[in-house]
């Protein structure tokens, strides 16, 4: 199969595309997402084949606007309309109770929740509108790998396994969305999956929010069914440097001593003091965590299309945006983390 590259002009051919049951990638503010029909159980089987994406997986179905989620679902929960003029468009999924038989078990993975997030990407939105169907997306990746942040990463990984990608440019946030249950029985909604909006943003519309547990301690068994794969992982295995340029100095020696080839994935200081003793590098810029997780999928995949043994990537705190950040570094780095007082001294 021919993967057509569409631009904004072709929005139609993308739009017949779905409605005549086949799979087009779209750009979104987090990631590019793989889409079709959330209606056409047949194209929504092809997605977790092309992904090889696990069955018990459910999908997150993308809308144009808060109307076309109330087709779908009976009751709304408190808050709901708070969230939503809040957040959307905008990186929060939100995870309803819904109509029995309003999706194929093959969304659901067999749940009676489904997710919903309406994307701010005005090609998606007028995507979604024009096919007049709402469309399943998971990241559009090869499972297991890290997500796509650029058309170029998504035929990397689908080219002729899909009809088209829709091409709008590098995602401007770089990390998946938000996940946040708003089914639970006291009312009180949990995020699930950490994203761009913030435990503290979500708490000053509705007051208290929980973290899933899981996201605290890795004993546990997370309840958004994605959140347990392995996931966002280069070939070249990961570590997390935790600390300043000393610690990125000595974790180079360690490597060294090993005869490892070395990426580095780090702002412009870091890059910059260590160009010349590693053998590749992918600088993200000014050291912010926003410029940080814009671009970590794109420099753990440039990293691993050279030669090299290992990849060292720039730790953030654990707040605000970093929290998402390093939920997807620790899952690259298999929870791999260096810092100057564990292994060095
Ligand atoms: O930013 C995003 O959310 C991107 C873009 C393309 O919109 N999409 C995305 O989809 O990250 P995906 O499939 O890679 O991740 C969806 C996550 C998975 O961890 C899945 O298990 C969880 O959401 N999820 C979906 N439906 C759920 C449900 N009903 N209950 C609990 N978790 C659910
Ligand atoms: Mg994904």
């Amino acid at each position: 199969m021919e993967t057509k590259q569409f631009t904004a002009y072709q929005i139609d051919q993308a739009a017949d595309l779905i409605r005549q049951g086949e799979l087009v990638s779209f750009p979104t503010e987090t990631v590019y997402g793989l889409g079709a029909s959330a209606l056409n159980e047949a194209a929504v089987k092809q997605v977790y084949a092309v992904k090889g994406r696990p069955s018990d997986n459910p999908l997150i179905v993308h809308v144009s606007d808060f109307e076309m989620v109330k087709q779908y679902v009976n009751d709304f929960p408190d808050h709901t309309t708070a969230l939503v003029d809040s957040f959307w468009p905008g990186p929060l999924t939100l995870i309803f109770d819904v109509k029995s038989n309003a999706f194929s078990a093959s969304v659901t993975g067999g749940l009676n929740t489904v997710a919903f997030r309406m994307p701010n990407n005005q090609k998606t939105l007028e995507l979604i509108k024009t096919a007049g169907v709402p469309l399943v997306g998971p990241s559009a990746n090869t499972s297991g790998r890290p997500s796509p942040t650029t058309a170029q990463h998504v035929y990397h990984d689908l080219h002729g396994k899909i009809a088209g990608i829709l091409d709008d440019g590098p995602t401007q946030i770089g990390v998946e969305s938000t996940v946040l249950d708003l089914t639970a029985k006291d009312g009180i909604p949990v995020i699930l999956r950490p994203g761009a909006v913030t435990k503290e943003s979500l708490e000053r519309v509705v007051g208290q929010v929980f973290v899933d547990q899981h996201l605290i301690s890795e004993k546990e068994a997370p309840k958004a069914p994605g959140m347990k794969y392995k996931h966002y992982a280069p070939n070249a295995p990961v570590w997390i440097i935790d600390g300043s340029q000393e610690v990125f100095k000595k974790a180079i020696e360690w490597a060294k001593r090993k005869h490892q080839r070395i990426g580095l994935f780090a702002d412009d200081q870091i890059t910059s003091t260590f160009s010349t003793d590693v053998e590749a590098v992918f600088s993200f810029g000014e050291g912010s965590v926003e410029q940080g997780a814009k671009l970590l999928f794109a420099g753990l995949r440039s990293l691993d299309e050279q030669t090299i043994d290992v990849i060292f990537a720039q730790a953030f705190p654990e707040s605000g945006l970093g929290i998402a950040y390093m939920n997807r570094l620790k899952k690259a780095a298999n929870q791999k983390i260096l810092k100057i007082d564990s292994i060095f001294k």
